[in-house]
């Protein structure tokens, strides 16, 4: 049986066939992602480089001698890669849960394809259970919370050691539970509209395009 790592190892080395040889590659951000960074170095020398969606990944992208490209050095990219905490039958993901979804989304927009790294336990035929991650500008906090109250959510403000924790970006990170997100694409274009988000945590508009979950019986490609 293997454990929850080496399903996420599985699937970051299975990732590099979807790197096209000679470009800049969209690089998410989260444990799945690490697996895949760690193999991309093996590709190095065939790559440009890549466009990352968070100082941390940033980091360990340069660590191994991978160049990164600022977003708006580039047009478009081909493929980006990332992790989820939840997605769907149809691509549709929760992400944000290592609080980078804002630039996850933007080079997710970017990408001509979204493939997603999982193991199996992430894929769901509701997005809900895992705490819908919401970037906030510190201001509108109080009255995002009350908006998700209102729609049955349960929220709280992220922290981190005892204080909210600071995206890359500067803004707060509120954890919604309870909903069930049934029509994600709708959910995703009205909490959007909020005054004072920044990003919602679901990925509709942005859906992945393939996933490659990792199970125990192998990788199993899913395509949308
Ligand atoms: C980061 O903000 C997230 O969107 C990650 O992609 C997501 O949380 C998956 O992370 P893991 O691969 O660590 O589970």
């Amino acid at each position: 049986m293997l454990s929850q790592d080496e399903l996420k190892t599985q699937v970051g080395q299975a990732a590099l066939q979807y790197v096209v040889p000679g470009e800049i590659v969209g690089v998410g951000t989260g444990s799945t992602v690490n697996k895949f960074i760690e193999a991309l170095a093996s590709m190095k020398t065939q790559i440009k480089g890549a466009v990352s969606s968070s100082e941390a990944s940033t980091a360990r992208l340069k660590a191994l001698g991978i160049p990164v490209f600022d977003a708006n050095e580039v047009d478009e990219l081909s493929v980006y890669i990332d992790g989820a905490d939840e997605i769907d039958n149809q691509g549709c993901m929760i992400k944000g849960g290592g609080a980078a979804l804002t630039r996850e989304k933007i080079v997710a927009a970017q990408s001509r394809r979204f493939v997603c790294i999982a193991d199996e336990s992430k894929l769901v035929s509701v997005l809900g259970k895992f705490p819908l991650p919401v970037e906030v500008i510190p201001m509108s906090t109080r009255r995002v919370m009350r908006q998700f109250a209102a729609m049955g959510g349960a929220v709280t403000l992220r922290l981190r050691d005892g204080k909210p924790l600071v995206t890359d970006n500067g803004q707060h990170i509120l954890d919604v539970t309870g909903l069930q997100i049934r029509d994600a694409l709708a959910f995703e274009s009205q909490v959007n509209q909020w005054p004072g988000v920044v990003t919602v945590g679901v990925f509709a508009h942005q859906r992945a395009q393939v996933c490659l979950l990792g199970t125990a019986q192998g990788v199993k490609t899913l395509n949308f």
